[in-house]
């Protein structure tokens, strides 16, 4: 192992507390992942020190979290190696993000009877945003069907793309199946008709290094709070040329060059798209984060994370009646899986009491749900926080509850 977990661990203080009077084994980071000291105490030291309304103050306090502010975009840039900071737009979330890009996109690209390209895995934020745009504007979307283990049928992908084709937008790791999708394989492809791309990395910004230069991916869409980071902040990296062409998504203070009840023109990128009082605290702290998680190196995450991986579905594998969703041999740090006719919502319950904490139930993807033919899934998800032994007490877990059941 090239990192020592047990420091990482010390780092985290939520992961020393226990729950039900036994340690807590948190296993669902990807839903959310647990925040560090040093992000904890930068949130702190905005509020205590440096907070003020950025961009709209000439006093001290204003110009320094406008700095900090802007500095953090800056810090998002390099992550991502976007090419401008003004290519990165602060949103809610991940959600957001992709609401933000179909309504915009839509509006300055899409008629009647064009169609959008998604895939049978794509989790709710990547449909109902679309489908919003099917009754407003008349889009059709279009959806990559998946094999038996979870993978994106490629040849299917093709058959679907068609002179109406405006946008695909997919997501680069499956929050249920854990699949790392070939995003490099379908961009070029989509590039090759000049369709634009754009990348879901809700679940894959933590586990690996991203470079939006080198996929060449014309959006890429990520939330902070998966990544170590506060609640309530979004990246949304979209090429210049294209976020140039596309009209603002809200409107209000901020996102405007001039305001007056003859019309109003609007500010430059990345402005454009940042109506009111950005969340900049959360912002600022996410900085912190990412350089958290930079300091670390990506690399040396994704080495272990792999190994847990491994790790968890060998010891998991030892289940009687297991049965996972998810096999690809391109996976990360997710395990989907149900055991017997226990129903997944029990197996959670029962975890819990354990101390264990997973996810259960369709995980916002219902389409996908109905695809592999059932409700839900019990899920557990990892970061580069958890253990072998964590995972070991998940496996004696799933054990018990099974022998209950039997
Ligand atoms: N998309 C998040 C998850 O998979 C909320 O849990």
């Amino acid at each position: 192992m090239s990192f020592d977990v047990n420091k990482i661990r010390a780092d985290f203080p939520i992961l020393s507390r226990t729950v039900y009077g036994k340690p807590l084994v948190y296993l669902d980071n990807g839903a959310t992942t647990q925040k560090p000291k040093c992000v904890i105490d930068k949130l702190d030291e905005v509020y205590f020190n440096i907070n003020a309304n950025v961009h709209r103050g000439v006093h001290y306090l204003s110009q320094e979290a406008t700095e900090q502010a802007e500095q953090a975009r800056t810090t998002i840039q390099k992550f991502i190696n976007a090419e401008h900071s003004r290519e990165v737009i602060i949103t809610r979330g991940t959600t957001e993000a992709i609401n933000l890009v179909a309504h915009s996109f839509c509006q300055a690209f899409c008629s009647e009877g064009d169609e959008i390209i998604i895939s049978a895995m794509e989790h709710h934020a990547n449909i109902v945003s679309w489908q919003l745009q099917e009754t407003i504007r008349g889009i059709k979307l279009k959806v990559i069907p998946i094999n038996e283990k979870g993978e994106l049928k490629l040849d299917e992908f093709d058959k679907l793309i068609s002179p109406k084709t405006k946008l695909v937008s997919i997501m680069h790791i499956s929050n249920v199946l854990g699949t790392v999708n070939p995003i490099e394989k379908i961009i070029e492809k989509a590039h090759g008709h000049n369709i634009p791309v754009l990348i879901d990395a809700a679940q894959s910004v933590q586990h690996m290094a991203i470079d939006v230069q080198k996929l060449d991916c014309d959006f890429l869409v990520f939330s902070a709070h998966k990544i170590y980071a506060p609640t309530g902040v979004g990246v949304l990296y979209g090429k210049e040329e294209l976020l140039n062409k596309m009209p603002p998504y809200q409107g209000g203070g901020e996102m405007i060059a001039h305001v007056s009840f003859k019309g109003t023109t609007f500010n430059e990128l990345p402005f454009k798209f940042e109506a009111g009082t950005p969340n900049y605290a959360d912002v600022i702290a996410t900085a912190t984060a990412i350089d958290y998680v930079s300091s670390i190196g990506l690399d040396k995450i994704k080495t272990y994370e792999d190994e847990l991986l491994k790790y968890a579905m060998q010891r998991l594998s030892e289940v009687e009646g297991i049965r996972f969703f998810g096999t690809s041999e391109h996976k990360t740090s997710v395990i989907s899986f149900l055991v017997k006719d226990i129903h997944h919502y029990d197996m959670g319950m029962m975890l819990d009491k354990m101390g264990i904490a997973v996810r259960t139930g369709h995980h916002c993807a219902q389409p996908l749900m109905e695809e592999l033919g059932i409700e839900g899934t019990v899920r557990a998800s990892f970061a580069f926080y958890n253990t072998k032994e964590e995972i070991d007490i998940l496996v004696e877990g799933v054990k018990r509850v099974a022998a209950m059941f039997a």
